[in-house]
């Protein structure tokens, strides 16, 4: 960077001197009788034109072959595009702090507003996301409109590009994001395939913009380390148990959570919504930490809570300030995370099933660390319920087909625990994972409503127990018959689970089963919808 800097001032300073030198020859025709008033003869019109052209033609040159580099550079290491358009702000503000949290997890960026895009960018990108507002009586902001008239009418062919949404809007409006999910079909029908359903961000809901920033963290290949743009309020909730699921598995360890809200303090929930947990670091890591630095962790604020309990659930800094009061108020909070709810409140306590991540470095994940080795069962979890009203169930009365591999099968079960009730209600799952033998999560209880017709049909398919690796979508494209009956039938089908691999798989095998118009006709209608992460 330092050398184009230089190099640029060294060219700056060479047209400078350049012109000084023109400058005083052309002043000498000013000095004594030299001065030349009649119309340059033909010979100087013609070198002057020539002069003008060489150099056009070297801008142009100069231009193209940064224009050359720039693609070079980017098919090495393709940036994602990320566009907004915006009526009154908040998309830019948004689209800025996005770009901001991807490049800090090491990411190269391009921001763009929706009317510096055009088709053959989008055909060269490899994922791009939208960031995009609706105004008006759900119409795009004006800037979008020559991207309207321009792209949106012509058909480029976007089958390379991964995509994904934040419709920016407000639900007292009648079209709510009507122009984010506008963007979102004509991708999809131009063949983008979507990394994740469509966002809807209400109103700036602080909720909805954490789950967001969730999604950026996972795009940047680990959760965000940034604190929350808009912390969550939690809730203390108290462990009741926890059990280790998958003892021997060639897979990451598995781990099945109840917890307890404060007593009278039950906020509701229903399958589909998410948990928001706060972690926290272990206490012998605090403890080293304090040890280090040469602090009194027991130092107390105003309402008693000690420094080692402010620290627990905060970045610890490089280099801490020297009295406590003001080390408090360098503290930032550690981010949250997201798990989806394994049970619905009629079991009387949230469930949640956690694979415990390892980090490059071998450490385990901050937050499944924090739920699966160190909190002690009877301790307390901060945590928050989110409602997903994305992945809310269906009417009994409607034919529904879970889909999902290894964690993902936490949100599937809320939704056959929520349908289990309800008799006639007839409920598909398909569901994958490495072994049957240490990786069949719930499967007395899944078999078991199978028995009993509360789940009509059970598929699992197990990746490594002998023979070809199979996965889930290997086995839907099997059930292609089935899977087009239960559509005909009116069936909703909900996915949950792996953003890399299964869901793009999945969505491969229903569009070609169903025909890119009937996948389409499924989102548009709401009865294909996915919780990925
Ligand atoms: C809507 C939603 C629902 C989710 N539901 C569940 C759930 O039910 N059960 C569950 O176990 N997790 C779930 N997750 C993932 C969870 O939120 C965390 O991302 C995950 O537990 C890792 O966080 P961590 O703090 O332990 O790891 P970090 O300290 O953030 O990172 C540890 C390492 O794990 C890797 N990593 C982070 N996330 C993932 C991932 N999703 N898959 C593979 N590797 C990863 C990172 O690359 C990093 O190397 C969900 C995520 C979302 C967005
Ligand atoms: C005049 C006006 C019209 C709006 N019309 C809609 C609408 O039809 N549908 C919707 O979901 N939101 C509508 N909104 C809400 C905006 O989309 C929302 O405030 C958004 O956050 C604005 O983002 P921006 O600042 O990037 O434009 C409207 C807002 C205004 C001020």
């Amino acid at each position: 960077m330092s050398r184009r800097l230089s190099r640029a001032t060294l060219g700056n300073v060479a047209v400078i001197l350049a012109l000084l030198v023109i400058g005083a020859l052309l002043l000498r025709l000013h000095l004594g009788d030299t001065v030349w008033w009649t119309a340059p003869r033909q010979p100087a019109w013609l070198l002057a034109s020539a002069a003008l052209l060489v150099y056009a033609g070297l801008c142009l040159a100069v231009w193209w072959r940064g224009r050359r580099r720039a693609e070079a550079v980017d098919s090495a290491h393709p940036p994602l595009l990320l566009v907004w358009a915006s009526q009154t702000g908040f998309a830019l503000a948004l689209a800025e702090r996005s770009a901001q949290t991807l490049r800090e997890a090491g990411l190269a960026v391009r921001v763009r507003s929706l009317h510096q895009v055009d088709g053959p960018l989008l055909a060269r990108m490899q994922r791009a996301l939208f960031i995009v507002s609706t105004t008006g009586e759900g119409d795009p902001p004006d800037h979008a409109l020559p991207f309207l008239r321009r792209v949106m009418s012509a058909a480029p062919s976007l089958q390379h590009l991964q995509y994904g949404v934040l419709a920016l809007g407000d639900r007292s409006y009648g079209n709510f994001c009507a122009f984010g999910h506008q963007l979102d079909s004509w991708l999809r029908q131009h063949g983008a395939h979507a990394l994740f359903d469509t966002v809807e961000l209400d109103n700036a809901d602080p909720a909805t913009l954490r789950h967001w920033q969730q999604l950026l963290g996972q795009l940047g290949g680990n959760a965000s380390e940034q604190p929350d743009w808009s912390p969550a309020q939690y809730q203390p909730w108290r462990l009741l148990a926890r059990e280790h699921l998958n003892p021997g598995s060639v897979g990451g360890p598995v781990y099945w959570l109840r917890l307890q809200p404060p007593p009278g303090e039950t906020p509701p929930w229903q399958a589909g919504d998410i948990a928001e947990v706060g972690p926290r670091h272990p206490v012998a890591h605090v403890e080293a930490w304090l040890l280090r630095h040469d602090i009194n962790g027991s130092w107390q604020d105003d309402d008693g809570i000690t420094l080692a309990q402010h620290l627990s659930s905060a970045h610890l800094p490089d280099v801490p300030a020297d009295d406590p009061p003001a080390l408090l108020q360098q503290l930032q909070p550690l981010p949250h995370r997201e798990y989806s709810i394994a049970s619905v409140m009629a079991d009387g306590a949230l469930e949640l099933l956690l694979r415990r991540q390892r980090r490059a470095d071998g450490t385990p994940g901050l937050a499944s660390g924090w739920l699966c080795d160190h909190v002690a069962v009877g301790g307390i979890v901060d945590l928050r319920v989110r409602r997903n009203p994305n992945f809310h169930g269906v009417p009994p009365g409607t034919p529904l087909l879970l889909i999902g591999n290894g964690t993902g099968i936490a949100g599937l079960r809320a939704h056959l625990r929520e349908r289990a009730s309800t008799a006639g209600a007839r409920t598909w799952l398909l569901f994958g994972e490495r072994t049957q033998q240490h990786d069949f999560h719930f499967r007395s209880e899944l078999e078991q409503l199978h028995r009993e017709a509360r789940l009509e049909r059970l598929d699992t398919v197990f990746s490594r127990d002998g023979g070809e690796h199979r996965y889930v979508q290997h086995r839907l494209q099997a059930e292609a018959e089935r899977l087009r009956h239960w559509v005909h039938d009116g069936a909703t089908i909900l996915v949950c689970g792996s953003l890399q691999g299964m869901a793009p798989a999945v969505d491969a095998v229903i569009e070609q089963v169903l025909g890119a118009q009937g996948k389409e006709a499924l989102l548009l209608t709401g009865r294909y919808r996915r919780d990925v992460y």
